[in-house]
């Protein structure tokens, strides 16, 4: 069975004190949310701090990125076995404004996720379209692209831990939303494209939506089959909002 999940991505947000403040708060808040994996992505300098808020509760940790190399001389880059070192369960991957602004390729995706792997995270890797890209009605092209060229990759062993978000690129940060038609449609096409490669065993893995979630409409885009919960930007900043998205299920 797959699992319900949602997940706060701070992006370049809060102080370090500020983050452990909102860690605290929705370890407190989250003490009545049942069946649903929690999951707080702040950035790489506030890991240690928010480990250790979230210790002994049920909202996991994660990076927002980790590098494609295993250490070294890579100024500014922080490797998977340091996010791992943290405490951190889980990794994002291939965000949209990773790949927009820091020009990452599927090459690097594909060493990012072994990285994870060798290093027992768990990738939350991002795919999506762009606005010009559903205008003309690519996306279905361009997600299947994106993820023939990395998570098609994987070995069967890999693909069953690896958590999907379908993250359109016109949605996220707009207040523009996809309907709960256009997510389920995406999401159903996702999973018969992985299904393509890995069976059955598509059936298991979890597909989260991203872009613009929010308390308003979190229940009418996880009612849908094949939405298995979110990837949250702006309103995972709020610990009443995202806890309150995690009771939309
Ligand atoms: P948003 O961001 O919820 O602020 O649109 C989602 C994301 O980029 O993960």
């Amino acid at each position: 069975m797959r699992k319900k999940i949602v997940a706060g991505n701070w992006k370049m947000n809060t102080s370090v004190s500020k983050g452990e403040q909102l860690a605290a708060e929705i370890v407190e808040k989250s003490k009545d949310v049942e069946g649903v994996v929690l999951v707080v992505a702040p950035p790489f300098t506030h890991l240690t701090k928010v480990a250790d808020k979230l210790n002994g509760s049920q909202v996991a940790l994660s990076a927002q990125n980790c590098a494609a190399e295993t250490s070294g001389a890579y100024t500014g880059e922080v490797a998977a076995s340091m996010v791992a070192d943290t405490g951190a369960k889980y990794c994002i991957l291939g965000h949209s404004e990773r790949r927009e602004y820091y020009g990452e390729t599927d090459e690097t995706l594909n060493k990012k996720l072994a990285q994870c792997f060798a290093n027992n995270l768990i990738p939350v890797f991002c795919v999506g379209e762009k606005l010009a890209e559903r205008e003309n009605e690519r996306h279905f092209e361009v997600v299947k692209t994106q993820l023939y060229n990395t998570v098609f990759n994987l070995s069967d062993e890999d693909f069953g831990k690896v958590v999907i978000a379908y993250e359109p690129v016109w949605a996220i940060g707009t207040g523009k939303t996809a309907t709960p038609d256009q997510a389920q449609e995406i999401h159903a096409f996702i999973r018969k494209t992985l299904a393509e490669k890995f069976g059955a065993k598509a059936d298991d893995t979890s597909i989260l939506y991203g872009g613009s979630c929010n308390p308003a409409n979190a229940k009418s885009l996880f009612a849908n089959a094949d939405v298995d919960g979110g990837l949250i930007g702006g309103a995972s900043l709020k610990s009443d909002d995202f806890i309150a998205i995690a009771k939309s299920f």
